[in-house]
C-alpha cells in the first residue's frame, strides 16, 4: 500500500505540472472555470449541495462535464472523485448534489470543481478548466448540547445501511450499542470512530436505542427509527353503485408508520389524468370520487402511495358503465299466492336510465336450487314462479347486475314462499286385519299416512265409509281426527265395503276401498318356518286364483311387544316372491308374515304363512327342569316347553348335562368340559318335542347333578345352575318291598294267635299233657291194639329197672317192696322194676338218677344193690330211647316183644329215670293222689353197662347216650 500511494504521488505530480502549463494557454482564451461555488449541508439526508456558475459562456448553451472532488477532514484526503455532466446555459446556476455515507457532522468536508466542455458542436473548445479554491463544509449541529453521536434520530427503511460516527478522545476505552448490543467500530480519524451497520431489521415502531460508554460511563445516545418499506397498493379497482360516486379500494400492505414522529403513515393520493384532478384519500384503503355530471365515460386513475422514503404508484383505466355495481333489490315480496303458482316483485335503488340490469332469481327448497330464471329490468322487476308444489316452503333470491356488462353481481336478498294448500293427491295405502270374535267381526283398519308430497297439506281427519253389501242397510259415518293411522271397527258378520278417505281443508282424497268377507278372519294356513338374511326375508309363494288384482303380505313390526305396529306391503298380481326388509327387525326375535291374495272384489284371502327369524340366537335361558321316580339306579328327567316369545331362534333339542364322581360317560354321551373346568357327560336329544329324559345306570346312595340346556341353529343356552339329586338306598328299596310285607303278615299271625291264644297254648304247649288227648295212641290204638289203654298215672311206678331177659322168656317178679305190675297188659316180657332204697310212700318230687350210681367205683358201694333202673316204656307210656328215630321202632317192637317175639340172646338192661319238676305246691299228688299225670319235665334214659365195664368205654357211651327229650316231647302231640 506505501508503495502504491509513493507511486500514485510521483503520478499526480507528473500530471499535474503537465495540466499546468496547457491550462495557461487556455486560460487566455476561455476561462470557463466554475464559480461562486457554494456548498450546503443536509444533514436529515447527509447531502453535500453544490451550487456553482459559469461565467462568458461563449454559446448560448454549452454541453460540459463537470470533474468533482470531495476530501475529507483535510484536502488531500480525496474520499470521492466523480463527473457531472450537464448542459448548461449561459448565466445559469448549477447544483450538484453528493450523499455522503458518514454523518456530514462527523467530519469537515472540502469540495472542488473543474469543467471540461464536451460539446460535439465545438471541438474545438474541448479543454479543461483550473480547479476551482477548495470550499471547505462544516455541519451545524442542531441545539446547543454537545453531540458526539451522529446521525441524531435517523430514519431509515428496514434493509439498509447505516454508518454511525462517535467524536472521541484519543486511546479512550469506548463502546457503542445498537440496543444493548455491542457494535464494532473502527477510528477513522484521529479522534472520529465509526460504526457501519449493514441490513438493519425492523426492530419495533419506536425505534432503537444507539449509544456509546467510554470507560463504562454513557456518553451520548440517540434514536435509530427503522421503518418497514413502503409497499405498492394492490387490488387497485374503482365502482359505482349510482352513478353517482366512484368507489375506489386497494390493499394498502404493511403500516410503514412509526410512533414518536419517526414517520406518519404513508398517504394516498388519486389522480385522474384526463380530468387532471387529483384527491387525497383520507382513508388508505378507499377513496370515493365524485362523478362528474356530464358523466366522463372513461377514466385514468393513479394512486399514489407515499411516505418519508418512498413513494409507489399504481394506475388503472376504465369504462365507467363496466364498474357498475348495483346495490341489492329491495321491497321483494309475493302476491297472489297459489297452491302451484306465485309472483315475485322488487325494486332497484335508482340507476337513473342509464343501464338496463339483468337479476337472477332462484327458487330453492331447504337443499336444493329448484328453478332458476334471468329477468332483464329497468327499475321494477316482476315474475311469476308457477310449477310449484302446493303446500311447500321454498326460499327465494335474488341478486341484480349491469346486464350490458356484469362486473358484479349485487348481494343475493332471500325471501321465504309458502305455498298454499291443495287437495291432497293420492287415496290412502289401507290395510285391516280381522278377528272374528262370538259373531261379531273386529276390524282394525291401518293405513299409512300420506306423504307431503301427497297430502298436498295438513290432513286434518280421516273419514271412513262401511257399507255392508249383502244387506241393504245405511252407510255409517265415521270421522278420525289426525294423526291416526288406524282405527277399529266392530261389525255383525256379514260382507262390507269400507272406504277410507283423508282430508286436509282444502278437500278430499281419493277413496281406498277394501272389502272383508263373512270369512275373513277365520282363515286357518299351516306355518311354514324361513330363514331370515342380511338383506331380510325372502318369501315367495304360489298363486292360488286367477282372478288376482294382487297380493299383501303384513307382519308386526313389534313382535315382542304388546303393541304389534303392523307392516304391510302390496305386490302386483304378477309377483310371487319379495323380500321383506326392515330397520325394525332385530335378531333372536320371531316375525310373523302372512301372505293374503287379493280378489278383483277386493276381498284378501290369506294363502300362506311363514315364520323365522332375521337372525337365531343361542336362547337365554334353560327350561326349568324337575326330577322324577328317583329310585337307586335312575331318575326322569321332565321340563316344559318355551314360550315362543321368549325364544331366541327354533328350539333343535335339548342337551343334558349330567354331572356324577364316575370318570367315564355313558356311550350316547360326550364329555364336555364346563367353564368352571369341571367336566360333565352331555346327552343330546336332538327332538325338540321331546320334554323328558331317563338317567339311568346310576350308582345308588350318590350325588348327581344335571342341568338341561336348550339350543337353536345359532348355539346353545347358556350354563346354569345345577341341580342335586342324589339316589335312593339299594336296601331301603328291598326294605320296602319285602320286610315291610313281612312284617305285616308277622303281626296278623301275632294278631292272630293273640285271639287264638288259648287254643294254641292247649295245641302246642299244654301246661300238663294229655295222654288222651296225645294222637300218638289214636295211631297204634288203631294199627294193632285196639285194646291199648293208657295206664292210669296212679299206677305207675315212676322209677323201675327193667329187665330184659330174652333167653328165658319167662316172666320176672319185682324185685323189691315194689307192687307189681298188671300182669294183663305186659304179660310175657320180664321186666323188673326196682323202686328206690327208700319207701314209696314217702311222697317226694320225681327221683332224679344220675348216672354215676353206674360207675365202676360206685358199684362197689352199697348204693349199687338197688340202683333203680327204669322202664322205658311201663311209667309214662314212653320209651326213651337213645335216638327218637327209634322211637317208632322201639314202640313197635315193644308190642312184639310183649306178644313174645322178643328175639333170643337180647337181654339188656335200662333205667328209666323220671326227672319230673312237680308244679309248685303240687308235690303230694306226685305219685299218689293225682289222676293227672305228673308233669315231667325231663326224661332222661341211662343204658347201664353189665357190671363193671372199662371205665373208658362208660364214659363215651355215657356221652352219647345222654339225650335231652324236652324238645323232641312235641313230635309226639
Ligand atoms: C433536507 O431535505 C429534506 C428533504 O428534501 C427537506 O425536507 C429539508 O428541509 C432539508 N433540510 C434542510 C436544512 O435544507
Ligand atoms: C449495504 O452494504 C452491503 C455490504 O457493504 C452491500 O452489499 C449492500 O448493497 C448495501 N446495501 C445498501 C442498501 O446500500
Ligand atoms: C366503497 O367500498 C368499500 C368496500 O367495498 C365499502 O366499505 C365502502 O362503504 C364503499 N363506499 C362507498 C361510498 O360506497
Amino acid at each position: 500500500m506505501a508503495f502504491f500511494a509513493v507511486s500514485q504521488t510521483a503520478f499526480l505530480l507528473a500530471v499535474l505540472s503537465w495540466r499546468i502549463s496547457q491550462s495557461e494557454v487556455l486560460v487566455e482564451h476561455l476561462p470557463l472555470t466554475p464559480e461562486s461555488l457554494t456548498v450546503s449541508i443536509n444533514s436529515t439526508l447527509q447531502h453535500l449541495h453544490l451550487q456553482w456558475t459559469v461565467h462568458e459562456l461563449p454559446y448560448q448553451e454549452l454541453q460540459m462535464v463537470f470533474q468533482i472532488e470531495i476530501s475529507r477532514f483535510e484536502t488531500s484526503k480525496v474520499i470521492w472523485m466523480g463527473n457531472y455532466s450537464t448542459t448548461v446555459k449561459r448565466n445559469q446556476v448549477l447544483h450538484w448534489s453528493w450523499k455522503s455515507e458518514l454523518p456530514l457532522e462527523c467530519a469537515t468536508h472540502f469540495v472542488r470543481i473543474k469543467s471540461t466542455v464536451e460539446d460535439a458542436r465545438f471541438p474545438e473548445l474541448r479543454f479543461s478548466s483550473n480547479w476551482s479554491s477548495w470550499e471547505e463544509v462544516h455541519a451545524h449541529t442542531p441545539g446547543h448540547d454537545i453531540k458526539l453521536i451522529f446521525p441524531r434520530d435517523k430514519l431509515v427503511e428496514e434493509g439498509s445501511n447505516v454508518t454511525f460516527c462517535y467524536n472521541a478522545g484519543i486511546n479512550q476505552n469506548l463502546s457503542c450499542y445498537l440496543d444493548s448490543e455491542l457494535i464494532h467500530g473502527e477510528q477513522l480519524y484521529s479522534n472520529i470512530f465509526t460504526f457501519k451497520l449493514n441490513n438493519v431489521p425492523f426492530i419495533r415502531e419506536a425505534g432503537t436505542n444507539v449509544y456509546c460508554a467510554v470507560n463504562y460511563a454513557l456518553k451520548d445516545g440517540t434514536v435509530l427509527f427503522v421503518s418497514k418499506v413502503l409497499e405498492e397498493p394492490k387490488d387497485f379497482s374503482c365502482e359505482t353503485q349510482d352513478f353517482k360516486t366512484l368507489n375506489c379500494t386497494w390493499d394498502p400492505g404493511v403500516d410503514t408508520g412509526l410512533v414518536f414522529d419517526g414517520q406518519p403513515p404513508q398517504h394516498y393520493t388519486l389522480f385522474e389524468s384526463f380530468s387532471g384532478e387529483k384527491k387525497f384519500c383520507e382513508h388508505n384503503n378507499q377513496c370515493s370520487w365524485e362523478i362528474s355530471p356530464d358523466l366522463q365515460e372513461t377514466y385514468n386513475f393513479t394512486l399514489t402511495a407515499e411516505n418519508y422514503l418512498r413513494k409507489r404508484s399504481v394506475s388503472t383505466i376504465f369504462n365507467l358503465t363496466h364498474r357498475v355495481h348495483p346495490k341489492a333489490p329491495s321491497s321483494v315480496h309475493f302476491k297472489n299466492i297459489g297452491a302451484t303458482n306465485a309472483t315475485m316483485t322488487w325494486k332497484i335503488p335508482a340507476l337513473g336510465n342509464y343501464s338496463t340490469l339483468l337479476c337472477q332469481i332462484e327458487l330453492r327448497d331447504k337443499e336444493n336450487a329448484l328453478q332458476e330464471h334471468n329477468v332483464s329490468i329497468k327499475v321494477n322487476g316482476e315474475f311469476l314462479f308457477s310449477e310449484l308444489r302446493p303446500d311447500t316452503q321454498y326460499v327465494v333470491r335474488i341478486r341484480c347486475a349491469n346486464a350490458k356488462h356484469v362486473w358484479k353481481w349485487s348481494q343475493w336478498v332471500t325471501q321465504p314462499l309458502v305455498t298454499a294448500e291443495a287437495v291432497p293427491s293420492k287415496a290412502l295405502d289401507v290395510w285391516r286385519r280381522v278377528k272374528s270374535e262370538k259373531g261379531l267381526l273386529h276390524v282394525t283398519i291401518f293405513w299409512k299416512p300420506l306423504s307431503k308430497f301427497h297430502a298436498n297439506g295438513k290432513i286434518l281427519f280421516y273419514n271412513i265409509v262401511t257399507k255392508q253389501l249383502d244387506k241393504k242397510s245405511e252407510l255409517k259415518f265415521q270421522s278420525i281426527p289426525a294423526p291416526a293411522n288406524g282405527t277399529e271397527l266392530t261389525l255383525n258378520q256379514g260382507s262390507y265395503q269400507i272406504q277410507v278417505t283423508a282430508n286436509n281443508s282444502v278437500g278430499t282424497s281419493l277413496a281406498s276401498e277394501i272389502v272383508i268377507s263373512r270369512d275373513s278372519g277365520n282363515e286357518e294356513v299351516e306355518e311354514e318356518k324361513i330363514n331370515g338374511t342380511k338383506d331380510g326375508f325372502h318369501m315367495s309363494w304360489k298363486p292360488q286364483s286367477r282372478g288376482r288384482t294382487g297380493y299383501v303380505v303384513d307382519w308386526c313390526e313389534h313382535q315382542r311387544n304388546l303393541h304389534c305396529d303392523l307392516q304391510w306391503k302390496n305386490l302386483g298380481p304378477n309377483n310371487t316372491s319379495t323380500v321383506i326388509s326392515s330397520d325394525a327387525f332385530k335378531p333372536g326375535i320371531r316375525y310373523n308374515f302372512r301372505i293374503y291374495e287379493l280378489s278383483t272384489e277386493k276381498i284378501a284371502y290369506l294363502i300362506e304363512n311363514r315364520t323365522g327369524y332375521i337372525q337365531e340366537l343361542a336362547p337365554l335361558d334353560s327350561p326349568e327342569v324337575k326330577a322324577l321316580n328317583l329310585t337307586s339306579h335312575s331318575f326322569t328327567l321332565s321340563w316344559k316347553d318355551y314360550d315362543t316369545e321368549a325364544q331366541r331362534g327354533f328350539i333343535q333339542g335339548y342337551r343334558v348335562c349330567l354331572k356324577s364322581k364316575a370318570t367315564q360317560c355313558h356311550l350316547d354321551a360326550v364329555e364336555e368340559l364346563l367353564p368352571d373346568n369341571s367336566t360333565c357327560c352331555k346327552h343330546d336329544i336332538s327332538n325338540p318335542k321331546q320334554k323328558t329324559f331317563l338317567v339311568e345306570n346310576l350308582q345308588p346312595e350318590s350325588f348327581y347333578e344335571f342341568f338341561v340346556s336348550s339350543y337353536t341353529s345359532a348355539g346353545e343356552s347358556p350354563v346354569g345352575t345345577f341341580t342335586k339329586v342324589m339316589t335312593q338306598d339299594e336296601h331301603s328299596h328291598m326294605l320296602m318291598r319285602i320286610i315291610l310285607p313281612m312284617v305285616l303278615c308277622v303281626l296278623l299271625i301275632a294278631v292272630m294267635c293273640y285271639w287264638k291264644s288259648q287254643w294254641v297254648k292247649e295245641k302246642c304247649y299244654p301246661d300238663i299233657p294229655d295222654p288222651y288227648k296225645s294222637s300218638i295212641f289214636s295211631l297204634i290204638k288203631s294199627k294193632e291194639n285196639p285194646h291199648l289203654t293208657i295206664m292210669n298215672v296212679k299206677d305207675c311206678t315212676p322209677d323201675a329197672i327193667e329187665v330184659v331177659n330174652k333167653s328165658e322168656g319167662t316172666k320176672t317178679p319185682f324185685i323189691g317192696t315194689g307192687k307189681t305190675l298188671t300182669e294183663s297188659e305186659f304179660p310175657k316180657p320180664a321186666n323188673f322194676y326196682l323202686l328206690p332204697a327208700q319207701d314209696s310212700s314217702v311222697p317226694g318230687p320225681c327221683i332224679s338218677f344220675v348216672n354215676h350210681t353206674y360207675r365202676e367205683t360206685a358199684c362197689d358201694s352199697s348204693s349199687c344193690a338197688h340202683t333203680p333202673v327204669t322202664d322205658t316204656a311201663l311209667p309214662c307210656q314212653l320209651r326213651l330211647l337213645a335216638s327218637p328215630d327209634n322211637l317208632q321202632k322201639t314202640l313197635e317192637k315193644t308190642h312184639r316183644d310183649s306178644q313174645g317175639e322178643i328175639p333170643a340172646g337180647e337181654i339188656s338192661l335200662n333205667y328209666v329215670s323220671q326227672l319230673a319238676s312237680p308244679v309248685s305246691g303240687d308235690k303230694d299228688s306226685l305219685l299218689i293222689s293225682s289222676p293227672v299225670p305228673v308233669l315231667c319235665s325231663e326224661y332222661k334214659m341211662q343204658t347201664v353197662v353189665p357190671s363193671c365195664l372199662d371205665s373208658t368205654v362208660l364214659s363215651d357211651n355215657g356221652s352219647l347216650s345222654s339225650v335231652t327229650l324236652l324238645g323232641q316231647g312235641k313230635h309226639y302231640n
